[in-house]
């Protein structure tokens, strides 16, 4: 039944911790800080990437919305850890209206 469950949400905007992110407008200048505080280290000040993490700006130009907030929510494929306990709804909402103005 778990697993019938699992299957049901792969639409990661059916994900309740993504729609609740959804939700939300995101402030961009919040954004910003939020993204020079937290993510910075491993894809660059301008989200253009470094040798730890992908070039933002490239990649999300082909993913959904939806797809942006699972990753920083619950991490990536395997370098890149889960922001659910870290930043606050309101802080994710804010980062992906910031990388949508780049
Ligand atoms: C420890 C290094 C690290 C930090 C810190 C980090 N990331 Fe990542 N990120 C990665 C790596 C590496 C990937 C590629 C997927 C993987 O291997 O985990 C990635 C992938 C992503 C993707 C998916 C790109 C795609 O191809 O769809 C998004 C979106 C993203 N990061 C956003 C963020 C945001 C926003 C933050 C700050 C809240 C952040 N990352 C912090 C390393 C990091």
């Amino acid at each position: 039944m778990t697993l019938m469950l699992l299957l049901a949400c792969a639409d990661p905007a059916d994900d309740p911790g993504v729609a609740a992110v959804l939700d939300l407008q995101g402030v961009v200048v919040d954004g910003a800080a939020v993204f020079a505080e937290s993510c910075t280290a491993c894809h660059g000040p301008d989200a253009k990437g470094n040798e730890a993490g992908p070039d933002l700006v490239d990649k999300l130009t082909r993913r959904e919305d939806a797809e942006v907030v699972e990753t920083i929510l619950y991490g990536g494929l395997g370098q890149m850890g889960a922001y659910e306990d870290i930043l606050a709804d309101q802080e994710v909402a804010d980062v992906l209206a910031w990388l949508r103005t780049l």
